[in-house]
C-alpha cells in the first residue's frame, strides 16, 4: 500500500466544543500520523477558494459562513492509503448516515456542521495542502 498524505480540517463546531483532542485521538488510533497542524481563523476569501468546486451549490453561502464562524484546525495526515482511510474514519457527510464509531457519527451535529473535512483524491489533497501549508511546516 502506498504511503499518502491527505488534508484535514477540524471544523468550527468541533473546535468550539473542545473536541480537537478527542478527534485527534481517533485519527491517531486509526494509524494516521499528524505531520502538520495549526489552528487558524479562515478568512472568507480562503473559504471561498477552498470550496470553489461547490460555488454553484445551494449550500455554498452557508458553508463558507460556517467555516469562517470560528477557529479551525488544519492538518496534514500521513499513512498507508491515507486519503481513503481518513474518509472511512470520518464517516458519511450526513452524520445520520455515518457508520458507528466514525468521527461524524460520534461528534457531528448535522450535514453542515459535520466536524471534519478530508480530501477526496490525490490531486485535491495536494492542492488543499498547498493552500494552507508551506513545505517546511510539514514534518513527516
Ligand atoms: P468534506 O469535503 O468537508 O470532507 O465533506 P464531504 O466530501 O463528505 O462533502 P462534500 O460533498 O464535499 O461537501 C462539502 C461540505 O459541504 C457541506 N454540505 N452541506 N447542507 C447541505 O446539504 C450540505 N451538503 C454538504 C458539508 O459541511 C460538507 O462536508
Ligand atoms: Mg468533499
Amino acid at each position: 500500500m502506498a504511503v499518502e498524505r491527505t488534508f484535514s480540517i477540524l471544523k468550527p463546531d468541533a473546535t468550539t466544543r473542545n473536541l480537537t483532542g478527542a478527534i485527534n485521538a481517533m485519527i491517531e488510533k486509526a494509524g494516521l500520523r499528524i505531520i502538520a497542524q495549526k489552528r487558524i481563523r479562515m478568512t472568507l476569501a480562503e473559504a471561498e477558494t477552498f470550496y470553489a468546486v461547490h460555488r454553484e451549490r445551494p449550500f455554498f453561502g452557508e458553508l463558507v459562513q460556517f467555516m469562517t464562524s470560528g477557529p479551525v484546525v488544519v492538518q496534514v495526515l500521513e499513512g498507508d492509503n491515507a486519503i481513503a482511510k481518513y474518509r472511512d474514519v470520518m464517516g458519511a457527510t450526513d452524520p445520520a448516515k455515518a457508520a458507528a464509531g466514525t468521527i461524524r457519527k460520534v461528534h457531528a451535529m448535522s450535514v453542515g456542521e459535520n466536524s471534519v473535512h478530508g480530501s477526496d483524491a490525490p490531486d485535491t489533497a495536494a492542492k488543499e495542502i498547498a493552500q494552507f501549508f508551506s513545505g517546511n511546516e510539514i514534518v513527516g
